[in-house]
């Protein structure tokens, strides 16, 4: 199980210092939740807070982006440094033109799905992508609780598309990373978790071995 450290639940006065903390303490990828106040409910940051900190790490950059018609600033992304876009089906038109503009840009594409959306939304798309993010919690805060109930769409994706990433994102701790273990979930997304604990270090190091012993 790779684990995905967002730095959403971080302390944002000290970014850089944050995102080397947790690449030092084995995470394996860099979260970055982008919300624009308008596909979702809450504001966080853009492409010039991305490029800020990248410098800090050189752990793959995975950019969950929360936007209305994200195909817009694929590009100021992609210059950020992102190495892993994820977009919302929900969000955009143009998906599969959106999925060519990251792949354009040399970084990986993914698809996210909300709670409420049908995952066979993705289907179309799978042979095009890299990943597929199952939300766990709706989007646009932290620190929410986990939706067990979001687990068989990770079994049919798991069922469909063996092959392809699978992460899911909210809710996950060290008492429900187990059941995605389970259900067959390739990286786990942890805000509060980590970030929340006296040592996140120690944290990501259970979460992997909650994870393993599932
Ligand atoms: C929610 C974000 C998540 C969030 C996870 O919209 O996409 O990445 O930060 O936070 P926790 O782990 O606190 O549920
Ligand atoms: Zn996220």
């Amino acid at each position: 199980m790779l684990i995905a450290p967002s730095i959403l639940a971080s302390d944002f006065s000290r970014l850089g210092e944050q995102v080397q903390m947790i690449t030092k303490g084995g995470a394996d990828w860099i979260h970055l939740d982008v919300m624009d106040g308008l596909f979702v409910p809450n504001i966080t940051f853009g492409a010039p807070v991305v490029k800020a900190i990248k410098p800090y790490s050189s752990l793959p950059f995975d950019v969950h982006l929360m936007i209305q018609e994200p195909k817009r600033y694929i590009e100021d992304f992609c210059k950020a440094g992102a190495d892993i876009i994820s977009f919302h089906i929900e969000a955009e038109q143009d998906v599969m033109g959106t999925i060519r503009k990251i792949a354009d840009c040399g970084a990986k594409p993914a698809l996210a799905v909300k709670p409420g959306t049908p995952v066979e939304t993705v289907f179309p798309y799978l042979n095009q992508l890299y990943m597929v993010l199952v939300m766990t919690v709706e989007p646009g805060f932290g620190g929410q609780k986990y939706m067990a109930d979001m687990l068989p769409k990770v079994r049919l994706l798991k069922e469909k598309a063996p092959e392809l990433l699978v992460q899911v994102d909210g809710g996950i701790g060290l008492d429900t990373i187990a059941s995605s273990a389970q259900a067959g979930v390739d990286i786990c997304v942890a805000g509060t978790s980590v970030f929340g604990a006296p040592n996140p270090a120690q944290m990501i190091a259970d979460l992997k071995k909650a994870a393993g012993a599932a």
